[in-house]
Formats: structure tokens, C-alpha cells, sequence
């Protein structure tokens, strides 16, 4: 017969109730000083979820916010490489992992930092970088907690998740956080990315955190429906509209901040005026 969660709880051997209690409230205490937690989701892939948390990064650090981003897509980790942070050693110490900081100080944590360390300085599991690589659902939940519980992120202004495509991604970050300051949802300029990003939206508005709106991107690219016209059928903010820029591409291959770098193109000055729209938006108070 298959042993049941409740009968391992209750065999005493392993305890591992109690080791999970005892990370998530390491993982209360290491997010203690972070101000927001901000996530950044699309039910569709390749919309640019991860520039845009890249760029908003690299925006709210250049307004001197203290920011952190937490790659927390797992199988398919960019964050350290658009960041420029990619090959970086993790520092241990007593007060956990110090995450590795990018050109302009934003703190970076991310599986590909793990991956491409020879020596996995994290009490991590993961027997090969296959499996690593194949992990889902509860192994991802335990990993995004171990990877919360274990960072030393320090005070900040702003956390922001990258997470992976998928609208069951957010439940499983809602339930490892104390609490979510908001959620930021992107969408690109077609009927198929709103079809299923309108689902995003619908499982963002239930999942308790406020959504702070949405952002279109690749505007231009083609001639599809409006990203505004979507937030307004669905009640929620309009961010702004990010045109398609192939530098801001390149940009992000050679792990520069394309804000930064190119700071008079229009893709730029979209990005910083979501990232205005984002702190605006963080700093009214909510019922
Ligand atoms: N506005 C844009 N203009 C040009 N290229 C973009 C833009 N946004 C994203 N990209 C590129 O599109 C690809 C997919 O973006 P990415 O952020 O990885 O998407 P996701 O995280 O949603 O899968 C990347 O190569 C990225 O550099
Ligand atoms: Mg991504």
C-alpha cells in the first residue's frame, strides 16, 4: 500500500513536517527584509516574462531601489545570464547564500547558478543535472522554498519572481510566501497569447495577490489584438505597451542592461515608464 503524507508525518523517522516548518520560518525570517515581493507571470512562454523582469530590475536599481530577482523558473533559467551574472560563485555563509549582484546591484538567485558551480554549495539533492533539470510540482515547490529559505537577500526594496510559463505556477508560489505584493502579467500582441493569458489572469486575480496589471510586449512585431483592450475586458491595469526591439535582444544575450546601455530607444523608455507604473502601483495602499 502507498504510505500516505499524514503516515510519514506520523512515523516520526523523518520528520518531515517539522523540517519543512523550520524552513519556511527560515524563509519568513530571510524575507524579513524585503519590502515587496513582486511575481512575474504569463500562462504562455516565450511572451518575455524574463526580459521584462530583467529590465524592470535594472530600471528600479538605476531609482537606486535595492531589488533582488529570483529566478524561479527552474527548468529553463535565464536570470543569470541576462543579468550578466551567469558562471558567478555562490558565497556561503553563516547567514546563508550570498546571492551574486549584477552590474548595477541587482541580487541575482538562480538554479543555473547551482547548475554550472562545480561544487553544489546548497544542501540540495539533485542526483544529476538531468533530473535537476526535470523537476516538477512538489519537487518544485521544495526547491523554490529551499531556494527562498537558504538566500541571504538582505534588505530590499523590491523582490521581484521570474517564474516559468504556466498558470498553476502562482498557486505554488502564493502558498510558499508570507505574503505577495503583487503580480505583474504579460501578454504579447496575438489571439493565441490571449487566450491563454486572459486564463492567467483569471487564476492571478484568485490567487489573493494583487494584480498590478498588464504589460504587453513585442508591441509591433504583428498586427495583433491590444494588450490594453485585454486589461480593460478583464478589470485590471494597464502597465503599458514594451515595442519589439532587437537590441534590447541582443542586449539581454550579452547580459547587459539594455535600459542602462541604450537608454533613448523606445523600447527603453517603455520599460522604465512600467517600471514608474509598477512603483505607483506597489505604493498605493490596497484595501
Ligand atoms: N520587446 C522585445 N523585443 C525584442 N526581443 C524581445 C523582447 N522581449 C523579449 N525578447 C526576446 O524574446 C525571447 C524570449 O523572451 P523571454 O524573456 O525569454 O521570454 P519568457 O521568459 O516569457 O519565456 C528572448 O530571446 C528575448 O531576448
Ligand atoms: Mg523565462
Amino acid at each position: 500500500m502507498t504510505k500516505r503524507y499524514k503516515d510519514i508525518v506520523g512515523d516520526g523517522g523523518s520528520n518531515i513536517a517539522g523540517q519543512v516548518r523550520a524552513q519556511q520560518a527560515r524563509l519568513h525570517e530571510r524575507l524579513g527584509g524585503v519590502k515587496a515581493v513582486v511575481a512575474v507571470v504569463s500562462g504562455k512562454g516565450g511572451v518575455g516574462k524574463s526580459s521584462l523582469t530583467a529590465n524592470l530590475a535594472n530600471c528600479l536599481a538605476l531609482d537606486r531601489w535595492r531589488v533582488g530577482v529570483l529566478d524561479a523558473d527552474l527548468n529553463g533559467p535565464t536570470m543569470a545570464k541576462m543579468l550578466g551574472v551567469r558562471g558567478r560563485t555562490l558565497v556561503v555563509g553563516a547567514g546563508g547564500v550570498t546571492p551574486p549582484e549584477s552590474a548595477l546591484g541587482v541580487k541575482v538567485m538562480s538554479m543555473d547558478l547551482l547548475l554550472s558551480s562545480d561544487d553544489t554549495p546548497l544542501a540540495w539533492q539533485a542526483p544529476t543535472q538531468e533530473e535537476a533539470h526535470t523537476w516538477r510540482g512538489s519537487m518544485e515547490a521544495n526547491a523554490l522554498r529551499e531556494f527562498l529559505a537558504d538566500t541571504a537577500w538582505g534588505d530590499l526594496d523590491a523582490l521581484l519572481l521570474d517564474l516559468p510559463p504556466g498558470t498553476d505556477r502562482l498557486t505554488t508560489v502564493t502558498s510558499l510566501l508570507p505574503a505577495l505584493a503583487g503580480t505583474v502579467i504579460v501578454t504579447i500582441p496575438s489571439d493565441v497569447s490571449h487566450l491563454v493569458v486572459r486564463k492567467s489572469i483569471t487564476v492571478a486575480v484568485q490567487a489573493g495577490a494583487p494584480v498590478l496589471g498588464l504589460v504587453e510586449n513585442m508591441a509591433g512585431m504583428f498586427p495583433g489584438p491590444g494588450g490594453a483592450e485585454l486589461a480593460r475586458a478583464a478589470g485590471i491595469p494597464f502597465l503599458g505597451s514594451v515595442p519589439f526591439d532587437r537590441e534590447l535582444a541582443l542586449a539581454a544575450d550579452r547580459g547587459e542592461a539594455f535600459v542602462a546601455a541604450m537608454p533613448d530607444r523606445d523600447a527603453a523608455r517603455a520599460l522604465g515608464r512600467v517600471a514608474d507604473a509598477v512603483r505607483e502601483s506597489l505604493a498605493t495602499p490596497r484595501a
